[in-house]
């Protein structure tokens, strides 16, 4: 499950990612995959978009964070290193924008996906995303954009993958932490969380619900105790 290594090929890959070149090129080099993806498979999760285009009514609006599609690669590598029974797990994406990350999921066969949106326009565009969706590794076709507020979100009593880009801030956070502790004391499930961009990663790691089992250069990896 440790998605993290030391080997040479992956300090060579540290070394290359803190080059000035790299670091240059890294915003036209993710833009320009996300490009790839769309052409791809048939749908739109490019540009990224900051909130205050967004018409978005929820109190939490300030709290968020911009809508930015996952990267590909590095997102199915995390997935393939979980070593669960796929088809018992319900995937949720807090924050689930146009919708990328829910279509990379779809590769694996969960038993549904769903996607967590709270600005309607993003939300919407992730509906058309999931009737245009192109892909012949599909493994699951149920996918679902809810367009709600990620603190209202009533969670699925399944055994579940929570997937969080840094959608939002500390204190919302800590609040949604707070909901999957209340909801797991109350029915308790296996659950894995994979945060990524974890600048706050000790939210999880305080947690007394949570033990972390895995990381890498931009994600952590948690599974419920
Ligand atoms: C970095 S983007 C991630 C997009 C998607 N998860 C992906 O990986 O392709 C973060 C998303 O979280 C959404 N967001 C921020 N705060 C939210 C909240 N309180 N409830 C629901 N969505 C929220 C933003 O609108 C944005 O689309």
């Amino acid at each position: 499950m440790e998605t993290n290594s030391d080997s040479k090929p992956s300090r060579l890959r540290g070394a290359i990612r803190n080059s000035w070149i790299y670091k240059r090129l890294q915003g036209p080099i993710f833009d320009l995959k996300g490009h790839m993806f769309d052409l791809y498979h048939g749908v739109k999760t490019m540009p990224q978009v900051t909130l205050d285009k967004l018409e978005i009514d929820s109190p939490n609006k300030a709290g968020g964070g911009i809508y930015a599609g996952t990267e590909p690669k590095y997102f199915r590598t995390i997935l393939n290193s979980l070593e669960i029974d796929f088809e018992r797990f319900h995937f949720i994406d807090f924050g689930s924008g146009m919708g990328r990350a829910l279509f990379l999921a779809s590769e694996i066969p969960f038993k549904k996906i769903i996607g967590v949106e709270f600005s309607r326009e993003l939300h919407q565009i992730a509906v058309k995303n999931i009737k245009s969706f192109t892909q012949r590794k599909r493994a699951c076709n149920d996918i679902e954009s809810v367009c709600e507020d990620a603190m209202e979100y009533l969670l699925p009593l399944e055994p579940t993958v929570y997937y969080f880009f840094n959608p939002f801030n500390r204190e919302l956070f800590g609040r949604v932490i707070a909901n999957i502790e209340r909801s797991l004391a109350q029915s308790p499930r296996e659950t894995y969380v994979i945060y990524m961009n974890p600048v706050n990663n000790d939210l999880f790691v305080n947690s007394a619900a949570f033990k972390q089992i895995g990381g890498g250069p931009w994600h952590t990896l948690h599974v419920s105790l």
